[in-house]
């Protein structure tokens, strides 16, 4: 499996849930900046944004997105400069009715959790394609992990029935590298995590295995998802508290 996230979009809904994003970014907010084709869409309309003089300052998830973010003119900060950030926009790989979610098939998952757990709020961008009945249905959960780790935490997912895979990069030759240096393997359940108390059991279990610096598993974070649709339409959904 190797690394191909694409890093661009022109999907309609896509496009529309980025633009109705900004209504959430107040002038002198400082913004977390995720990373992938709908957050870059939404980076990409925040500097339109501060080029008509709204002054905030972003936070990056990835390299990526830090050299977009300031390709169009956002000012960026790093997360030791505040320790509370308004709001973080980031996109997700699956969400599921109650907005738990799965995120890193673009690698960044690590970056994305420190800068999400800083923020007051995540707001969230999808295509309808990533609305999930149950948590892992796309076939693909990451884990980041520490290189030297590489055997003995796909042995350690293997025991837990969960079946591994090291991601490549787009050579196909080489592991993924994460902006941090180390590799991902992703994760297909053999059983469907049907609901949310085996979603954050299966988290608990990988996270408990040393080797692992986190999961793909959002489970919780999301205040709000904007779902895009092909026709333009833009659909709000909302955490239900508890
Ligand atoms: C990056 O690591 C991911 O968590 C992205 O946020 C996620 O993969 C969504 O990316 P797209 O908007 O490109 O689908």
């Amino acid at each position: 499996m190797n690394n191909s996230h694409a890093r661009n979009t022109n999907e309609p809904g896509v496009l529309a849930a980025a633009a109705a994003a900004l209504e959430f970014v107040s002038d002198g907010a400082c913004v977390g900046l995720g990373s992938g084709r709908a957050s870059s869409a939404f980076i990409r309309a925040l500097g339109e944004r501060c080029r008509d003089g709204l002054r905030v300052h972003g936070v990056a998830t990835s390299a990526a997105s830090a050299t977009l973010a300031t390709s169009v003119g956002i000012p960026l900060i790093g997360i030791e400069d505040r320790m509370l950030l308004e709001l973080t926009v980031d996109g997700a790989d699956e969400v599921a009715p109650n907005l738990d979610m799965v995120k890193g098939w673009g690698g960044a998952l690590v970056r994305e959790r420190i800068v999400a757990t800083a923020s007051k709020r995540q707001v969230i961008l999808v295509g309808a394609d990533k609305l999930v009945t149950t948590i892992g249905e796309r076939g693909r959960i990451p884990v980041e992990v520490i290189p030297m780790a590489q055997w003995p935490v796909t042995h350690a997912l293997l025991a837990l029935g969960l079946a591994p895979t090291l991601r490549m990069d787009s050579t196909g030759a080489n592991p993924y590298v994460t902006d941090n240096g180390n590799v991902i393997i992703d994760f297909a359940p053999r059983e469907p995590i049907v609901d949310g108390k085996i979603a954050r059991a299966v988290e608990r279990a990988v996270l408990d295995i040393v080797g692992v610096v986190d999961t793909g598993l959002f489970l919780g974070t999301a205040d709000r998802v904007l779902v895009g649709h092909s026709d333009g339409r833009v659909e709000t959904l909302l955490r239900i508290a508890g």
